[in-house]
């Protein structure tokens, strides 16, 4: 596929490499338009297949993750129109299937869409000058990609409803504070974070990195009951594995682990 709204690239110096998604409708703050949702999702569902890929990337520009969905391309829409397009569901939720883990590298504006995909991420790097914020509510719309369920178990409650109702922005101490981004880094050292932190699980075993991904995936979406006995299913069945001999023995013999699935 040739890409015209985002850019990708493949980075890293060991067996198993990070893939790069950079969104890129600059003249627009990245709005999210069907396009560029489609690329995004052809992308991350390519380097999900790689099995030279460890962990995906997805960031924006110094200025804008992204400034949310389109407002261009959804202002005439009429109910039967949105309906129709599949808008929102046809490939929003794309990001849900890839089972490598992807970290959001954050920096400028990440509203609307942009924070919902921010927040479909597994690990949040936040830049200093990173805003994040739900303004729906200022369009006289609200958030269609899971915001108002996401952004509650991120942030809790009373800080949801309070950007959720009022639209406001949220700046990057804030935001970690809330629990919504893993961490804070200086702007221009954003990328090599993010590198750094996906190189430290690409040198990791793959299954065990997947099932836990998926473990907390469980615990974000589902009781508690179910998810820990969906842990203590995954815990039993890795001891099945040869990570799990290679990782404890190493340890033992005070070793770097060689993990064989990578
Ligand atoms: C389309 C957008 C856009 C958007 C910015 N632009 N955000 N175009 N959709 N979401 C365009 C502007 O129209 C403008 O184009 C150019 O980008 C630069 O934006 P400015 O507003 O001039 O820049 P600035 O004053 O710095 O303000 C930046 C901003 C503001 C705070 C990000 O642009 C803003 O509030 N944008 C809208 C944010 C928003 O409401 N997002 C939620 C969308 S709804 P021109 O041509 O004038 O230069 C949504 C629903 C998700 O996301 C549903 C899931 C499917």
């Amino acid at each position: 596929m040739d890409y015209e709204c985002i850019m990708t690239e493949v980075r890293g110096e060991s067996a198993l490499k990070t893939g790069l998604i950079t969104l890129n409708r600059p003249k627009q703050m990245n709005a999210l338009n069907d396009r560029l949702m489609d690329e995004l999702g052809a992308a991350l569902l390519a380097f999900d297949a790689d099995d030279g890929i460890g962990c995906i990337i997805v960031t924006g520009s110094e200025k804008a993750f992204a400034a949310g969905a389109d407002i261009a391309a959804m202002a005439t829409l009429g109910h039967m129109d949105a309906w129709k397009a599949g808008y929102i569901s046809r490939n929003w939720e794309t990001i849900r299937q890839v089972k490598k883990p992807v970290i959001a590298a954050v920096a400028g504006f990440a509203l609307g869409g942009g924070c919902e995909v921010a927040m479909m991420c597994d690990i949040v790097l936040a830049a200093d000058n990173a805003k994040f914020g739900q303004p729906e509510i200022k369009l006289g719309i609200v958030p269609g990609a899971g915001g108002t369920q996401r952004l509650p178990r991120a942030v809790g409650k009373a800080k949801a409803m309070d950007m959720l109702l009022t639209g406001r922005m949220m700046g990057a101490e804030e935001a970690e504070r809330a629990g919504l981004v893993s961490r804070i880094v200086p702007l221009a050292g954003l990328l090599d974070e993010a590198f750094a932190t996906a190189e430290l699980i690409n040198a990791l075993g793959a299954p065990s990195i997947a099932l836990t991904k998926e473990l907390v995936n469980e615990a974000f979406e589902s009781g508690l009951s179910s998810g820990v006995k969906a842990e203590r299913r995954v815990f039993h069945s890795l001891f099945g594995t040869e990570d799990q001999r290679e990782g404890m023995d190493a340890f033992l013999a005070k070793r770097k682990p060689a993990f064989k699935h990578r």
